[in-house]
């Protein structure tokens, strides 16, 4: 099969969508792999290491037009739409229940639609566990350097030193996100409560911190009384296909030590915060009445060359199961791909997004 890899071109992404030692590994099992020049550059992937894996370098449109499978990492914009085809499969990030431009772009031109957002297996989401669990580790980063004084910050150190009391971090949803990044902020010595909602996940995450850390169910008067000692808190929290529960009102700042910093790392799915709004890496944080927000929206944006290569681990064996069956037999034979597929056949197939846009042309299975 003929895969292409183009350069990403939304603004601030410089991830790509497989890595040299990925591309060696269609092209051992056979495949032909384009690359389209300087498409690794922001990730630290120069164009001779791809070449050296095997792969053959292409322009923009050329790389395009060869593909019988497009692997990428954001969803096509705008001026990409007209490198769509009915003879293409996409893999890629798509996010289609919030983008209708791309939707219908989709069905016009009949492409093979699959997003790996919705790839889903008996473990969850694969393809999307990966920038979770970097998240989470950045959310720890995050609130180290924001805790400090040239950040704008209390002016201490998250871990404290021999003597002095470390400062208190509280993860609210212990998933992929809350669990990396109470992992790291314990690493750095902080003190970790971890809320969770979920009897079976409070399990699950006690036998993980092995009391290291705090673990206990959430209800409100928990949470009001770990707001109320918290230097720092992490906004974790994901319901699957709905916005993020609101698990600090504006009413509920006044209860917070007034430099307290918040992290909602949920702001993709709308924010686990009544006051989050979506900020960038350019002016991270803001104010309400008084209390610091961080609201990256993408915080794997920051450190590329790892987010590519922990992308690439996951969609590999996919990429592969697509490539070698081809799309139609492999959607067949491996269940996780068929959750994937969003877009067929100038149809919307993934229940989702045509409950999204209930004018569209749909066959939701
Ligand atoms: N900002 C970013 O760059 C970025 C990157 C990756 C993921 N995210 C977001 O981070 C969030 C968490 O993702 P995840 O992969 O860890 O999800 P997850 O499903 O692995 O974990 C979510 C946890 O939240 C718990 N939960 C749900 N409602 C709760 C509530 N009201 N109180 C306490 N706990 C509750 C669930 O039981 C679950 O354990 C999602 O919104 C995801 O989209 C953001």
């Amino acid at each position: 099969m003929r895969i292409s890899v183009v350069k990403e071109i939304k603004p601030q992404e410089a991830r790509v969508g497989l890595t040299p030692a990925g591309v060696h590994e269609l092209v051992a099992h056979g495949h032909t792999v384009f690359v389209e020049a300087g498409a690794g550059d922001g990730a630290g992937f120069t164009d001779d290491r791809y070449v050296d894996a095997g792969a053959e370098l292409a322009d923009q449109a050329t790389a395009w037009a060869r593909a019988e499978l497009l692997v990428k990492v954001k969803e096509p914009i705008e001026s990409e739409y007209g490198f769509l085809r009915d003879d293409l499969t996409l893999f890629t990030y798509l996010h289609l229940a919030a983008d209708r431009p791309l939707t219908e772009a989709l069905l016009a031109a009949g492409t093979l639609a699959i997003a790996y957002e919705t790839v889903q297996d008996q473990t969850g989401l694969p393809l999307l566990t990966p920038m979770s669990e970097i998240a989470g580790r950045l959310a720890a980063h995050a609130a180290a350097a924001h805790l400090m004084r040239p950040a704008g910050g209390q002016g201490v150190l998250i871990g404290g030193a021999p003597g002095v009391a470390p400062s208190r971090v509280l993860v609210i949803g212990g998933g992929a996100v809350g669990t990396q990044a109470a992992l790291l902020a314990l690493g750095m010595q902080a003190e970790v409560t971890i809320l969770d909602t979920s009897a079976q996940r409070i399990r699950q995450l006690d036998g993980i911190f092995e009391g290291r850390a705090r673990v206990l169910v959430s209800d409100a008067l928990t949470l009001e009384s770990e707001m109320r000692q918290a230097d720092v808190i992490v906004g974790a929290v994901l319901v699957p296909g709905r916005a993020a529960p609101k698990v600090v009102r504006r009413a509920q700042l006044g209860l917070l030590k007034p430099d307290a910093l918040l992290i909602d790392v949920a702001i993709d799915q709308g924010g686990a915060f009544e006051t989050s709004h979506p900020t960038t890496y350019e002016e991270p944080t803001f104010e309400v009445d008084g209390i610091r927000h961080y609201c990256v929206a993408n915080m794997p944006g920051a450190v590329p060359q790892t987010s590519t290569r922990a992308l690439t681990n996951a969609t590999l064996p996919y990429v592969l199961r697509l490539a070698d069956l081809g799309p139609e037999a492999a959607i067949d034979a491996d269940g996780a791909i068929a959750q994937g597929v969003n877009v067929r056949d100038g149809r919307i197939v993934h229940a989702g997004v045509a409950a999204a846009f209930d004018d569209l042309a749909s066959t939701p299975v």
